[in-house]
């Protein structure tokens, strides 16, 4: 649930985002919280409980303390969503190798909306870029989070700011 949290949560704090920036991102989250339900039904047909497993809530908790919330959109999917591609290609082909259809199909459908994120984020970006008011251009903006995406999630650190 964490991406459709900080998605949930970008939608909330972006003051005057167009009603189709609304649109889509609404279908993000529903997508995301499909996702979730698909991991729910898979652990429930392997007998385990998914309100027994533990929650990541410190990564939606880092990602959510930086503001504007753009960088936190930005954070999520040209971090997280774009780098996971290869990791979920991996999966289908071991889902393919030990016969496990209804986990390559979960995965497949995760590739295929996740690949339509990315989409809304090559839309939205730009124009949430000028409504925040960002001076650096959008290549460097982005170059900008990755940076610290891959210094701070990557690593692992996940460095909370507390005051
Ligand atoms: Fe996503």
């Amino acid at each position: 649930m964490l991406a459709g949290k900080t998605v949930a949560l970008v939608l909330i704090l972006v003051r005057g985002r167009p009603w189709e920036f609304q649109y889509d991102t609404g279908r993000c989250i529903y997508d995301e919280v499909r996702h979730c339900l698909m991991g729910y039904e898979w652990m429930r047909a392997h007998g385990m409980d998914p309100f027994q497993s533990p929650q990541y809530l410190h990564v939606f908790k880092w990602r959510s303390q930086f503001p504007p919330p753009v960088m936190q959109y930005c954070l999520l999917t040209m971090g997280n969503e774009v780098h996971a591609f290869p990791y979920r290609h991996r999966r289908v082909e071991a889902h393919q190798k030990f016969g496990g259809q209804l986990s390559e199909q979960f995965v497949r459908y995760d590739i295929a909306d996740e690949t339509q994120h990315v989409r809304f984020n090559n839309r939205w970006l730009p124009e949430l870029l000028k409504l925040v008011g960002e001076k650096r251009p959008l290549k460097q903006y982005t170059a900008d989070v990755i940076k610290v995406w891959k210094e701070e999630y990557r690593t692992g650190k996940l460095p909370i700011n507390v005051e």
